[in-house]
């Protein structure tokens, strides 16, 4: 028979295991990254994603509503078969909680694409810091490794082809009530939703802090058409509280 010390010893592990895992997966809310990156916050603003609360509510897009077979008059803000996919982090730590709702993580944020931020924007600060004193780089790796997304067509899926025969091997209820059947132009296209501006953020030209894999496949695209995002900061860029 094993020394009861060894049961310890196997339960402190898979603790530390799990809390470790839960950290990885504390989402900040968007003031954090918006304080930082202004250009992408303002333009992240005027977005689909931005406004996907709004959507919940009752008497907006009522014939988009009612073409679903959903109740345009009903309030759908604290349905949990509806807010999940329209919030950040639904149900995680430091996600959306219907029952504590925090405004800074309403609507499909930062976090939703790029990954719950607590353990990687650190990174991006000293990063930044070490390529401003000193030209000095830093891996990508290091901010994968602490839960930066930079694939997102599993984060998209999760939200955009949840919903029966999609294809989409995560797919579990609640369901997306837009599905394809309802109206093709519902149809979920990574390639070409990903340069959709009317639900993602302008982009802005990055110096170079961050270098290497994993690189999203269309970053360079991307970056070769990027704006130059004004330094001013305005009090007008700043996130709403
Ligand atoms: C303390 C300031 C700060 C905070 C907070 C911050 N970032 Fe950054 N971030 C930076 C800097 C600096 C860079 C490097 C910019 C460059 O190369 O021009 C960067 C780079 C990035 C990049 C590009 C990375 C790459 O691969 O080149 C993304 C995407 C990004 N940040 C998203 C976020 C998100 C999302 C959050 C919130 C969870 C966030 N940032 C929080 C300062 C910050
Ligand atoms: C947390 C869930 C969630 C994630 C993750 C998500 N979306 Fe969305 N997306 C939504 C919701 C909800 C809407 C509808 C917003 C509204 O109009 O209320 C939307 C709207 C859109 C639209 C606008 C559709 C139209 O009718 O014009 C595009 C394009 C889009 N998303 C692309 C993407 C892409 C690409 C990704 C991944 C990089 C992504 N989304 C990630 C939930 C999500
Ligand atoms: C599995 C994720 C998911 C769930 C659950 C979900 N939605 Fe959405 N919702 C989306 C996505 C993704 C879109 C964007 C679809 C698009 O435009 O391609 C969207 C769009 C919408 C829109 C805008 C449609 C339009 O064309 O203007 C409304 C309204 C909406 N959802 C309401 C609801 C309601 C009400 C519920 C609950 C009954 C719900 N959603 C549950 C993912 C979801
Ligand atoms: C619907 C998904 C989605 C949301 C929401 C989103 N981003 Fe992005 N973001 C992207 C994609 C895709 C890229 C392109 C990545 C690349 O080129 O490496 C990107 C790129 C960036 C970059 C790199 C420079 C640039 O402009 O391309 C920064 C910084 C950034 N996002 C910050 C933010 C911040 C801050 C928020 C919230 C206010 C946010 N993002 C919300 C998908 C998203």
């Amino acid at each position: 028979m094993k020394h009861p010390i060894t049961y310890l010893f196997a339960i402190l592990v898979i603790f530390a295991f799990l809390s470790g895992h839960v950290v990885a997966e504390t989402f900040e809310g968007r003031q954090k990254c918006s304080s930082c990156h202004k250009a992408q916050g303002k333009s992240w603003r005027s977005t689909a994603h931005a406004k996907a609360m709004e959507s919940l509510k009752p008497n907006v897009r009522e014939e988009a509503k009612i073409k679903a077979k959903l109740d345009p008059a009903k309030d759908y803000s604290k349905d949990k078969d509806c807010v999940g996919c329209h919030v950040d982090g639904f149900g995680k730590k430091g996600g959306y909680a219907i029952d504590k709702p925090r405004r800074q993580v309403a609507a499909v944020g930062c976090e939703s694409c790029h990954g719950a931020g607590r353990k990687y924007r650190g990174e991006h600060r000293k990063g930044g810091q070490a390529f401003e004193r000193s030209g000095k780089t830093t891996e990508r790796k290091v901010l994968a490794d602490r839960g930066q997304d930079y694939h997102f067509e599993e984060s998209c899926n999760a939200c955009h082809l949840n919903y029966e025969g999609s294809g989409w091997k995560g797919a579990k209820p609640p369901y997306t009530p837009f599905t394809p059947e309802v109206d093709a132009k519902y149809t979920f296209k990574f390639d070409e939703m990903v340069k959709d501006s009317k639900a993602m953020h302008e982009h802005y030209k990055l110096d170079g802090a961050f270098v290497g894999e994993p690189k999203f496949k269309f970053h360079d695209e991307f970056q070769a058409s990027a704006q130059i995002a004004k330094e001013d900061g305005a009090a007008d860029e700043e996130d709403e509280d």
